[in-house]
């Protein structure tokens, strides 16, 4: 058995690879680490590895070197020459090295014959590049792992903070270097993929798949869709349990005792069924299950909550929807946006969806979990916590998760509130991403007056001042009428927000004097 699979750098490739290995209980081939071994064995030789001159030199190192690996609880341990080259072999200086050692024909050929001997011994799931192209163009299953940049860079960028973007999807990096890496990142693909010899490129009969936002588990399991062949090692090896983890030697599976930790969705293999009540939930399970999974404790709050909050603040500032009904489609989750004004604003539309059974899920920025008490409130009644300024590919996840099943998600493009029409407001367009890989249609709702109800300088908000609010007509992506993925998420961004606008001058013109 042969699974190849190939992709660009932090497209998930030996995440999977490692899942795979473990079990399914085949070989891991990490054979980046093998090109990254022989740059490092060239650099310790005081060889510029850019210098034509020494192709020959180089390719005599990469003849020579012995080239090993070994399976560790923490990881696989990679061994050069007999010295442990693990955390050598990936630092910043070898990442630019390895390009230009691994461009070279002769080198290729010692590493590609040391590969075909590997899995001539064993059942083998190889990762790299020309994987299913050269090595192996006859292998089993042959993959071609993808992701967009931007998520690749953020794998990356935590990964080099020490964290594991793989386990903790929640995972976040500062954007100077997301940035330093994206720009490595680009670098490195267009030197791999235009390079003469085994240049990047996915096998005729790969199967494509893009991991930005599908968890591992996702990837790793439509990987094992592919063949019958695999799907029986998997069997034959047991029970899943903590697919990040390797233990035992190479080739077999190492099944370990199950994670101590983890999310319930986790614990019971990525498919989330009803949470239990008092059954220790973390604030993941809420964020991650429907709002229809959760335990009844936490439901009859959330409904004692919408009827408190909602009846109290009808009170004080007596707010209605017009056209409520755009706002619930029960057949299928949609993205609801508006303008922001005020903390009232998504209370209006928590209760109208609530009072229509349909969930709403409110976005809302990371910083608003000031400590658990926030935080457990936030989980109870829905909320997704987003890290803004960031690619919380997490977030992302868990939206479109929530929209597939049904549910709205609530989103403020404006991100803070807005005081004055005076501020520039930048437009978070991540609206359109998430609707668009949900194929959810957008209702675009404004708001007016929330705004003036605690004016600037008063320490306390004014009370019985009214709130008006309007709900527009969805759009689908099939009515923008607009070509490519990228565009249509621009155009859907443009549109959206055009039409919350051209919303709120109605109801000013509506009712004079509201902002
Ligand atoms: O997967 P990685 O980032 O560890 O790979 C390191 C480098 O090695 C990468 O820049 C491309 C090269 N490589 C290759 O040319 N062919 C392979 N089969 C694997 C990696």
């Amino acid at each position: 058995m042969i699974v190849a699979i190939d992709g660009p750098a932090g497209s998930g490739k030996s995440t999977v690879a490692k899942a795979i290995a473990r079990r399914c209980g085949l070989t891991l081939l990490d054979t980046g680490a093998m090109y990254r071994s022989c740059a490092l064995l060239a650099v310790q030789a005081g060889l510029d590895v850019y210098d034509p001159a020494n192709t020959d030199a180089i390719v005599a190192i990469a003849r020579a070197a012995e080239i090993g690996f070994e399976q560790r609880d923490e990881g696989q341990g990679v061994f050069a020459n007999r010295q442990d080259v693990t955390v050598q072999i990936r630092t910043p200086e070898i990442d630019i090295a390895v390009s230009p050692v691994s461009a070279i024909a002769g080198v290729r050929e010692a590493m590609v014959a040391r590969q075909r001997a590997i899995a001539g011994n064993c059942n083998v799931v190889a990762e790299g590049r020309d994987i299913g192209t050269v090595v192996f163009p006859n292998a089993d299953v042959k993959v071609f792992l993808t992701a967009d940049p931007q998520a690749r860079a953020l794998r990356r960028a935590v990964q080099r903070a020490g964290g594991d973007a793989a386990k903790d999807t929640g995972a976040t990096a500062d954007q100077a270097s997301i940035d330093e890496i994206l720009a490595d990142i680009k670098r490195r693909d267009a030197y791999d993929s235009t390079r003469k010899v085994a240049p990047l490129k996915p096998a005729d009969d790969a199967v494509h798949i893009d991991s930005s936002i599908l968890s591992i588990d996702e990837v790793v399991e439509r990987i094992l869709s592919l063949d019958e062949g695999l799907r029986a090692l998997d069997a034959k090896a047991g029970p899943s349990d903590d697919v990040f983890g390797m233990k035992g030697p190479a080739g077999t599976s190492g099944r370990t005792k199950p994670a101590k930790s983890g999310t319930r969705a986790e614990k019971d293999g990525g498919i989330p069924g009803r949470l239990r009540a008092f059954g220790n939930n973390s604030f993941d399970d809420y964020y991650d299950h429907s709002m229809g999974d959760y335990p009844l404790p936490a439901k009859a709050f959330l409904g004692l909550v919408v009827i408190i909050v909602g009846g109290v603040t009808k009170m004080l500032w007596p707010w209605s929807i017009e056209d409520a009904g755009k706002l619930a489609d029960k057949s299928a989750g949609r993205m609801i946006i508006m303008n922001h004004g005020s903390l009232l604003d998504p209370i209006p539309i928590v209760v109208s969806c609530w009072m229509r059974g349909v969930s709403v899920r409110p976005v809302f920025k990371s910083e608003f979990n000031l400590n658990k008490l926030t935080t457990w409130f936030f989980s109870r009644v829905g909320g997704i916590p987003v890290n803004r300024g960031t690619a919380d590919m997490k977030a992302v996840r868990r939206t479109k998760a929530a929209l597939e099943r049904g549910e709205n998600i609530l989103i403020f493009p404006e991100g803070t509130r807005i005081k004055s029409d005076d501020e520039p407001a930048k437009i978070h367009g991540g609206f359109a991403l998430m609707a668009q890989l949900a194929k959810a249609s957008v209702v675009p709702v404004a708001i007016v007056g929330a705004r003036d109800l605690r004016p600037k300088g008063a320490s306390i908000p004014q009370f019985f001042k009214r709130v008006y609010l309007k709900a527009g007509d969805a759009i689908s992506f099939d009515s923008l009428n607009v070509k490519g993925k990228k565009q249509q998420a621009k155009a859907m961004e443009e549109l959206a927000m055009k039409k919350v606008v051209e919303l709120r001058d109605h109801l000013r013109a509506k009712h004079p004097g509201k902002m």
